[in-house]
């Protein structure tokens, strides 16, 4: 008998949508299977005002496809001189949903972003005020600090002292790839959040770095060792609802990614549902993935989850996605698992 699983339609909590040819490509991948997406700031140059927020919506709802269903909810790009008037406006008109605190030169396109978190203090005392959300690059970027341990000094250094100076500011913890973010989201019973993406679910370090260097492998933060893959799968599957689904789609071109210093990002839209319903199954919790893909997002940020449903059927037959997708821009690699996939979405 087919085996087919019947979700609320879920929504993309972190996604990175670019702009101009590239956007065209990607987005008609994001409206098929998701509502609703988080749209990540960091064009060049950055989103930092509500007038730049609502040009890049424009520009996101004209390149939809004809009769797509899907909206954008933006974000601004914190920077040390963002307008605690700005974000307030933006708040009150329902066309800023939140937040984005890139410390500067963590990840793509972050060097607008927050060099003394101090300068943004005011700012965030006043989305604590309004209630507007803060998500989180959580990674360090002092040169002295191993890669592989920038989460989790963010957490000590940067996150922990914030929340307790601000303890009114609702946090997301966005792509979280270690046993610590996990464990440190768990400690919080309210105000903070975290979101997982697919791909940290299915691959650790080795799948960049053992037998060649790998480059469509490497996003940021970097994938960890297999015990911190671990502790995000629990946490994902467990139906904990602090822990929900943001892709992080990154899509860069394969002339940037195939470099001697390759763009970070992994390109997941395409396939991401599929993957999760194979990563659900394997851990015995297809039963959860509603929570994680369609229902806890809305909870954190007190939306109403989608009406509308997306059915998964696992075929007998491997379900066969493109190795690349061409764009304007040039051709852009899928994430590839690793492993066969039998479930459809639609
Ligand atoms: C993102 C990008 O390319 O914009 N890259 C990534 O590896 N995730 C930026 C980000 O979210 O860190
Ligand atoms: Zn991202």
């Amino acid at each position: 008998m087919t085996q087919t699983l019947t979700l609320r339609r879920p929504d993309d909590w972190h996604l990175h949508l670019r702009d101009g040819d590239m956007l065209a490509s990607v987005l008609p991948h994001s409206a098929n299977h998701f509502a609703r997406a988080i749209i990540m700031p960091n064009l060049v140059p950055p989103v930092v005002t509500v007038k730049q927020a609502l040009e890049y919506r424009d520009r996101i709802v004209a390149a939809l496809p004809k009769g797509a269903k899907f909206q954008p909810l933006m974000t601004l790009y914190l920077t040390e001189d963002t307008d605690p008037a700005d974000v307030t406006a933006g708040h009150a008109s329902g066309d800023i949903t939140a937040v984005k605190l890139y410390p500067a030169g963590a990840t793509t396109n972050s060097q607008s972003g927050v060099k003394n978190i101090e300068k943004v203090y005011p700012v965030l005392e006043t989305m604590a005020d309004i209630g507007l959300p803060l998500c989180v690059h959580g990674e360090v970027t002092n040169p002295e600090i191993d890669i592989f341990d920038r989460e989790a000094a963010f957490i000590d250094k940067v996150l922990d002292p914030l929340r307790r100076r601000i303890p009114g500011l609702k946090i997301l913890m966005e792509h979280v790839t270690t046993q610590q973010g996990v464990d440190y989201v768990k400690s919080v019973d309210e105000g903070l959040g975290a979101t997982l993406t697919t791909h940290h679910l299915i691959i650790n370090r080795n799948a960049i770095l053992a037998g060649g260097i790998r480059p469509h492998y490497y996003c940021l933060p970097v994938a960890k060792r297999e015990g911190h893959r671990l502790a995000l799968r629990q946490a994902a599957t467990s139906g904990d609802r602090r822990f929900f689904l943001g892709t992080d789609s990154a899509p860069h071109t394969d002339l940037l990614k195939e470099n001697a210093c390759g763009c970070a990002g992994c390109f997941t839209s395409i396939n991401t549902m599929s993957l999760l319903a194979h990563v659900f199954e394997e851990e015995n919790a297809l039963d959860n993935l509603e929570a994680f893909a369609s229902l806890n997002g809305p909870v954190f940020y007190g939306l109403e989850p989608n009406t509308d449903t997306i059915t998964l059927t696992k075929l007998d037959t491997p379900v066969k996605f493109p190795e690349k997708i061409e764009t304007g821009a040039g051709p852009v690699t899928v994430f590839d698992p690793m492993f066969e996939v039998f479930w459809a979405a639609a």
